[in-house]
């Protein structure tokens, strides 16, 4: 493995221009404009891992966006990983905020910056360099080693479970491992233990067939703006928690010793405040910040529109307004029973001059997976080996919906060793990755795939 390790280190340069020609594939799944380029990032995985010497490596299309499937199999003797990861990214607005243009890569010291290039671009292709160091270095492969590379995380995953339920042969493993979370800090080694679900829906209150004179109906025509305005003014209460009945039924609470190991953790509450320019943060009473960033659930407007938004002065009675609203899940909440406790509450509280239409977006479960599995242990030790100190669990308050999915379909757990930082301003302007993490991704499973192998 000393080889392997050692070749990693030695390419490091040509591994980060390779890199770049995948970063420069526009591959924004939400965008039916970009379908082709999606495509193209597809095929350049594929004929990336071809090129390392896979025999079994193809793009099967699906009714999205193609999944890049690819196999090396070594011993049946030996457990299987699953690798999983996303090519393709968030869209990119607002470009005016960004310091160069999202898919010409530009490498500032340590940072290369580029849309995907933490989520998940950097991070999968660490992936692949691990295996090639290995092949190239003809250090006998400790696993079986299975990827899954999907094209529409940033979508919701749409065609994935179908595809899972579909391939369970195919997909047979040991363990899924994952790198699509962050660090803990620089430097500072982490292994997430837990992932927040999702519930996304639009919710449209529509009240006369057109926009009016406020002036003439104002006074006599309930406003659809004002009212959706009083009804999202009241899904929370004083305490920052969430007023809608039933909301908080299935969750399960941190045990004691989660909060004593969030409460360990080198974080500083009100440096996290600035960074994102406020002055404190605000969390439901009785949890502390970073507890109610990962473990707690929540409910957020995500945009709200209705009415005249333009330059100057138009004085209409609006006809509707809207709101996008995403629920970040915890288990056992499900997606479905917060979906409708939320259509409920509209249900419940539109005026009867109003028509309410409610769409559900999308939703995926939050998973919590088991900390002292051999495969947590392995992870642990790899990167205690590279960063010199043993990795904090922590929980995350992303979304990766398929972890669930793994355990649900498959019976699998997931290790979630991912090599990102807060700053690393993913699905934001200047999104980046540092070339260190990189690295240090890639000594970390070259260690992973030998320590689980032998585990
Ligand atoms: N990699 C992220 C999820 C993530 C980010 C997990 C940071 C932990 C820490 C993933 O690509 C993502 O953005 N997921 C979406 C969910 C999806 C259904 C659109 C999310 O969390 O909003
Ligand atoms: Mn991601
Ligand atoms: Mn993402």
């Amino acid at each position: 493995m000393e080889k392997a390790l050692e070749y990693a280190l030695r390419h490091q340069e040509e591994f980060i221009s390779q890199m770049e020609d995948l970063l420069r594939i526009p591959s924004v799944s939400t965008d039916p404009a970009h379908k082709q380029d999606v495509i193209d990032a597809a095929d350049w995985l594929v004929s990336h891992f071809k090129g390392l010497g896979f025999e079994t490596a193809e793009a099967i299309p699906t009714e999205g966006h193609p999944i890049v499937f690819a196999e090396m199999a070594v011993d049946p003797a030996l457990p299987t990983v699953l690798v999983y990861g996303h090519y393709d990214v968030q869209p990119p607005d607002p470009l005016e905020l960004w310091d160069s243009p999202p898919f010409e890569p530009v490498r500032k010291g340590n940072l290369i910056y580029a849309r995907g290039a933490a989520d998940d671009k950097g991070q999968v292709f660490m992936h692949l360099k691990a295996v090639e160091a290995y092949l190239k270095t003809g250090t006998a492969l400790p696993v079986n080693l299975k990827y899954m590379i999907e094209g529409e995380e940033e979508n919701g995953s749409t065609h994935l479970p179908g595809f899972i339920k579909a391939n369970e042969e195919r997909l047979a493993a040991d363990v899924v491992l994952v790198s699509d979370t962050a660090l803990f800090g620089p430097g500072v080694p982490s292994i997430t233990y837990g992932l927040r679900g999702l519930a996304y829906v639009e919710v449209t209150l529509t009240g006369p067939d057109r926009d009016l004179h406020s002036g003439i109906y104002g006074g006599a025509i309930e406003n659809p703006v004002n009212a959706l305005a009083r009804l999202i003014a009241g899904l929370h209460d004083e305490h920052h928690r969430v007023t809608i009945p039933g909301f908080y039924d299935n969750v399960i609470d941190l045990t004691p010793e989660e909060r004593e190991g969030l409460g360990a953790l080198p974080f500083d509450a009100a440096e996290w405040a600035r960074d994102v320019g406020v002055d404190h943060m605000t969390t439901e009473a009785g949890y502390t910040a970073l507890e109610g960033a990962t473990a707690r659930p929540t409910l957020d407007c995500n945009g709200i529109w209705g009415g005249y938004t333009g330059e100057g002065a138009k004085t209409v009675l609006p006809s509707k307004a809207s709101v996008k609203i995403s629920c970040r899940l915890v288990p056992n909440q499900t997606p479905e029973e917060i979906t409708e406790k939320i259509r409920l509450y509209f249900e419940r509280h539109t005026p009867k001059s109003m028509k309410l239409s409610f769409r559900d977006l999308h939703g995926g479960y939050g998973v919590l997976v088991d900390t002292k599995s051999p495969a947590m242990s392995s992870a642990q030790d790899a990167m205690e080996a590279v960063y010199g100190m043993k990795p904090f669990f922590v929980r995350g308050g992303g979304s990766i919906p398929v972890v669930a999915d793994f355990k649900k379909l498959l019976g699998l757990d997931t290790v979630l060793m991912g090599f990102g930082l807060d700053s690393d301003a993913i699905h934001s302007p200047n999104e980046s990755f540092g070339i260190d993490r990189f690295q240090e991704g890639i000594q970390s499973i070259i260690r992973f795939l030998k320590l689980y192998g032998a585990s």
